[in-house]
């Protein structure tokens, strides 16, 4: 049942791009970006004034990738919490806010208790599962479905992507819905997020940079992944994504915080996995990465295809095809997956079941 791949983490994220068409499919309707079972009408949408995305783990991160569409396009405040820190506050709740429940499994205990909690105290719910009738599914106000199939790896993979795309529909819909983005506008976005589908495809085509970059890391000890702005979120999946299924030791920090603390652990040789694609701070980032190779760190760049400058600065380039800003995550973290995979397959680790982790926490 692993269709040939050696594990399912593998062959699960292979399966992204099929994710990613059917999370969109018959979404766009005579123009219009349209999530019926949401149940909210466009002047419902229209009044949201704050919205809170919940979850865990990787569902967190993607959330963190929600906020700066949301912010960008529908131009309303959001803040990514963790289920487990937003249920043991007071956070300020009105029926003009959105709280949306991100959880793959769609049973994790944290996530649920804010889902509870939220709705309580008046708030709209909507969840993003990927389990159909899960207890998300049936506590949330209205629920989009993720489309990634059964994920067995306990490494989520395609489920992440399936949460990235179907945040990205949410946040396109509220800017439709605050008359932010035109017609025409989602038109275009909408499309350009459907052909990321195919990005991906060539993404894993070849693996070959990111196997060679694998192999240059695996005797690390500790790896830090910087980025800015979506490279952020990038990050922090990453370094999850390698510290869960490799043991090694990883940290992400918004590339600016390096001198704030996190450069002095660079020495010869410690890896520094950048994400430097081109985007409105790909300077910033670049400046970032030299300050960690003067001081001898050996830098693995994810960068834009064509992008030949970035040679300069990096050991290791792995380059993705060219993609909005906006949808940049989407491409990035898939090169993440298969490094981390890469990772752990070298230092002889159970890919599918890492040891202390289960694939839902039932239990706080
Ligand atoms: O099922 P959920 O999305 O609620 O799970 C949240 C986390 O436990 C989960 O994303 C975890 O971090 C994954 N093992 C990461 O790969």
């Amino acid at each position: 049942e692993k269709g040939g791949y050696p594990d399912f983490m593998l062959k699960e994220i292979h399966e992204q791009p099929r994710v990613i068409r059917d999370t969109l499919a018959g979404r766009l309707s005579a123009g219009a970006l349209e999530i019926d079972e949401l149940d909210l009408s466009p002047e419902e949408l229209d009044l949201i004034d704050r919205v809170y995305v919940i979850a865990c783990g990787t569902s967190y991160h993607a959330g963190l990738i929600a906020k700066n569409l949301i912010e960008a396009w529908a131009r309303i405040p959001c803040e990514v919490e963790v289920a487990s820190e937003f249920r043991y506050r007071n956070p300020i709740i009105t029926p003009t806010t959105l709280v949306v429940a991100v959880s793959q499994s769609g049973e994790t205990a944290d996530t649920l208790a804010a889902i509870r909690d939220a709705r309580v105290k008046g708030a709209k719910v909507f969840g993003i599962t990927n389990v159909v009738g899960s207890p998300v599914a049936r506590e949330s106000d209205g629920v989009i479905y993720t489309k990634a199939n059964k994920e067995i790896a306990v490494a989520s993979t395609k489920s992440f992507l399936g949460q990235v795309v179907s945040l990205t529909l949410l946040a396109m819909l509220l800017a439709q819905a605050k008359g932010k983005l035109k017609t025409s506008q989602v038109r275009l976005l909408f499309r350009e997020l459907a052909d990321t589908a195919e990005q991906v495809e060539r993404i894993l085509a070849d693996d070959a940079a990111i196997q060679e970059a694998a192999l240059a890391c695996k005797d690390a000890s500790s790896a830090l992944f910087i980025g800015r702005g979506m490279g952020a979120a990038v990050s922090y999946e990453g370094a999850l994504k390698l510290k869960e299924i490799s043991y090694l030791h990883a940290e992400a920090y918004a590339a600016g915080e390096m001198k704030h603390g996190p450069i002095a652990l660079v020495d010869e040789g410690f890896p520094v996995i950048a994400i430097a694609t081109k985007s409105p701070v790909y300077d910033k980032v670049v400046s970032n990465l030299q300050e960690a190779k003067a001081r001898g760190a050996m830098v693995v760049a994810v960068a834009t295809e064509g992008d030949e400058d970035i040679r300069a600065h990096a050991d290791h380039v792995i380059y993705i095809p060219k993609v909005r800003d906006a949808f940049s995550a989407i491409t990035a973290s898939v090169p993440l997956q298969l490094f981390a995979r890469a990772i752990a397959v070298a230092r002889g680790c159970d890919v599918d079941q890492p040891r202390n982790l289960a694939k839902s926490v039932t239990v706080e």
